[in-house]
Parts: structure tokens; C-alpha cells; sequence
């Protein structure tokens, strides 16, 4: 009633607030009223910005770079990403096709707008990040949720990916290493990836943003490096805010062919013009610097990462695939459905996350935020000692629960 006094349009009214932040901002307010919160719901590493960054960017405001740049960014950022593309992915691409945005969400939402059609079918496998559904309907899309599966370590499934497809699909989201589960796709899998998007002559949006953070020798294969006929049909997103832990400073960027590059840049002028350019030194500054700190950043990520998962695998009604990728962990919880946890019947992963934040403090994100009501999703972006602490108290109220 409320909504229909403002007159909002139907856009506005179909759009789901992000539970990520939803979770994020109970917990913040518990903290703010006083409890103790151990927060494993952030997306953002929990790491300063390398200096090579911070102090690109100072020196940036204190020489009154401060001014409009080119809609798709400056010519050397847009340089130093095409040095970066060819050096870790084995991808070739020249300066004009690269879009500087705000933020690799920003890259993706004009993605969505210039490949989309109104009734477009776009396969999303699921789980997913919450962003991409809400954005392709914003792009008068329709969001196709294909499942993968915790037993395969949350992997593609080729067969599922097949019997989603009809004469309206157009477009395949992938994103590895993956948000929430962790899961880094295997050569085999993008390789099938390559060849079901060239067989059904679809558009690949390949969302790369935690490629930086795999461990124990996972790789990150770029599926425009396998051909030039699937580069050809890619649009690579990635950016500055989980390898460089600058998601403050939102820059993020596309790199595309010539003319789905030039659609977007021309989108993004009429929405949001250039990244900021501030943001934008900074950026080059984290790309030409040395890589000791994000190494460094990986390091420590792999040893939560290793204690997170081995305490989690030992709780009792818990099941946790192994991620090899990003900096979350995406339990599901077949064991405590229909049991009582601290007086609270337990029917999916939502009421899981009420009970953990209520009696025992620690914030996790219900897994309907992702398209799986039966998980959980923790993030490591945490000290140590917060992980070492949330976790011992959801281990007592588990343990107190199922005896
Ligand atoms: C999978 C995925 N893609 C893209 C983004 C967007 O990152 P940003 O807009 O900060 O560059 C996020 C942020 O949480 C993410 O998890």
C-alpha cells in the first residue's frame, strides 16, 4: 500500500534487497547494542589495501587527478589490464575492449543490459551469487536457475545445463572460483562450458573476481583462453575488490569484444560515466606493484580456510564439501532438519542462522540468499581468533542440540 502511495515502478517493486547485507546489518546492530558478534557473513576481505594501491590513489588527490576521465577509463589502466589479462589468463586483448566500471557489479549490470533481451532466458547455475537473478530481470531477463550438486563438490553439471537450454536461452553466467561455495571449476568443466555455449550459440558472462584466491594448487581457468571463438562470445568480468581488498574503493572492469565493449561503455555514459578516478590510479597502482601482498593475503586465507573446513566437517549434523577457491565455506545441513537447536525447530538453513545468531553470536548467511534453503554460507574474511571463537560457540549449540 505503502509502495503503491510512491507509485514505485513494477522494476523497482520486483527487486529483492541483498540478504548478504541484510544479515551483515542485524548483526552490526546486535554489535552496536552491545553483544559480542563473531561476523561470517561478510564478503569482503577482512585485509588492508596494498600500499602500492593506497598510495597510487593519495598521490592521485594530492597531483588534482580528481576529474572526469574517459567513460571506459584511462588509457593506462585500461593498458596495464590488458598486460594482466594476457599475463595470468593467456587472454589477448587491446585497450578499447576493456570497460573500466564501479565496481565488477557495475561491469556485470551493463553486461546483463547490452547482451539481454526482453524474454531472454540466462542460465545461472546454482547456488549463486544473489546479485546476478535480480540484475538479468532488471535487463527484462529471465533468471534460469540450472543446480549443481555439494556430492560433486558443487561442479557443473553438463546433463542439467542441457536440459535447461530452449530456443529463448541466450546467455550462461559462470562464476569460478564461485561465490558461495567455493568450488573452482576443473579444466574438464570449463572445456564443457566452452563447448555448450559454441553448440547452443549462447553469450558467456565469465565472472573471474575471486580468481586471485584458490589454495592447494587449484587453478583458474579462463574459459575465453581456450579458443578465439569462445573469447569471441565472452564477456570476462573482474576487479580490484577481492585480490587487492579494495571494495571501498569500486573498481571493477569488462573486457569484451569491440562492439559489446563500445555498448557498454555507452550504456555506462548515460549512468554512471567513469569509474572514479581516484579508484582507477589506485588500480593501476595495485596491478603494476608487487604481488607480495596478495600473496600474502592467500597464505593466510588457506590456513582459515583449512581450520574452518576441519572443524565444521567434525560438527555434528553438518555436511561441508571442501572449497578450493574464494573465502567461503557453504555447509548444508541435512542432519538438523526437523530437529530442535536451542528450542527452535530447525526446517532450513534460515532458521539455523537465526538460532546461531540469537544464542550463540555469530552471524551466518541462510542459504535462500543464494538459491539453497538448505545451506548456510560462512565467510573466513575474519580473524583467526574470531573464527577460532564463532566457531567453538556454534559448535555448543550444535553439540548442546543433537547430544
Ligand atoms: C561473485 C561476485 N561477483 C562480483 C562481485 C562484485 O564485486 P565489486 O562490485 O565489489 O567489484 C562480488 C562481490 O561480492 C561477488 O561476490
Amino acid at each position: 500500500m505503502a509502495a503503491q502511495n510512491h507509485r514505485l515502478s513494477r522494476r523497482a517493486l520486483s527487486i529483492q534487497p541483498s540478504a548478504t547485507l541484510a544479515v551483515d546489518a542485524r548483526a552490526k546492530a546486535l554489535a552496536a547494542a552491545g553483544r559480542a558478534i563473531v561476523n561470517f557473513g561478510v564478503g569482503e576481505p577482512d585485509f588492508r589495501t596494498p600500499p602500492a594501491a593506497s598510495e597510487a590513489g593519495l598521490e592521485a588527490i594530492r597531483e588534482g587527478f580528481t576529474r572526469y576521465t574517459p567513460t571506459a577509463g584511462i588509457g593506462p589502466l585500461r593498458e596495464a589490464i590488458c598486460e594482466k589479462l594476457s599475463r595470468d589468463n593467456g587472454l589477448d586483448y587491446s585497450p578499447d575492449q576493456i570497460v573500466v566500471s564501479t565496481g565488477a557489479k557495475q561491469s556485470l549490470y551493463n553486461a546483463f543490459q547490452v547482451l539481454c533481451e526482453v524474454g531472454d532466458e540466462v542460465l545461472i547455475p546454482s547456488p549463486y551469487w544473489v546479485t546476478y537473478p535480480e540484475q538479468v530481470r532488471l535487463a527484462g531477463g529471465v533468471p534460469v536457475c540450472v543446480e549443481t550438486d555439494e556430492s560433486r563438490g558443487y561442479r557443473l553439471d553438463p546433463e542439467a545445463l542441457e536440459a535447461a537450454v530452449t530456443p529463448r536461452t541466450r546467455l550462461l553466467v559462470v562464476n569460478s572460483p564461485n561465490n558461495p561455495t567455493g568450488a573452482v571449476y576443473p579444466r574438464e568443466d570449463v572445456e564443457a562450458v566452452a563447448e555448450f555455449v559454441l553448440r547452443h550459440d549462447l553469450y558467456l558472462i565469465s565472472d573471474e573476481i575471486y580468481e586471485r584466491l584458490v589454495y592447494h594448487g587449484a587453478v583458474h581457468v579462463s574459459p575465453a583462453a581456450l579458443s578465439p571463438e569462445v573469447k569471441r562470445r565472452t564477456v570476462v568480468v573482474n576487479g580490484a575488490s577481492k585480490a587487492y581488498a579494495m571494495t571501498g574503493w569500486r573498481v571493477g572492469y569488462a573486457a569484451a569484444e569491440l562492439p559489446v565493449a563500445r555498448a557498454m561503455a555507452d550504456l555506462q555514459g548515460h549512468v554512471t560515466s567513469n569509474a572514479s578516478s581516484v579508484g582507477q590510479k589506485a588500480l593501476l597502482g595495485a596491478l603494476r606493484g608487487d604481488a607480495a601482498a596478495v600473496e600474502a593475503m592467500v597464505v593466510e586465507f588457506q590456513a582459515r580456510r583449512d581450520y574452518m573446513v576441519r572443524r565444521l566437517q567434525e560438527m555434528p549434523g553438518l555436511t561441508v564439501p571442501e572449497p578450493a577457491g574464494a573465502f567461503y565455506v557453504f555447509p548444508s545441513l541435512p542432519g538438523l532438519y526437523g530437529r530442535e537447536l536451542a528450542g527452535k525447530l530447525i526446517r532450513d538453513g534460515g532458521d539455523l542462522a537465526m538460532v546461531l545468531l540469537e544464542e550463540a553470536g555469530v552471524a551466518v548467511v541462510p542459504g535462500a540468499a543464494f538459491g539453497r534453503p538448505d545451506a548456510v554460507r560462512l565467510s573466513y574474511a575474519t580473524s583467526m581468533d574470531d573464527i577460532e571463537r564463532g566457531l567453538d560457540r556454534m559448535e555448543e549449540v550444535l553439540r548442546k542440540g543433537l547430544g
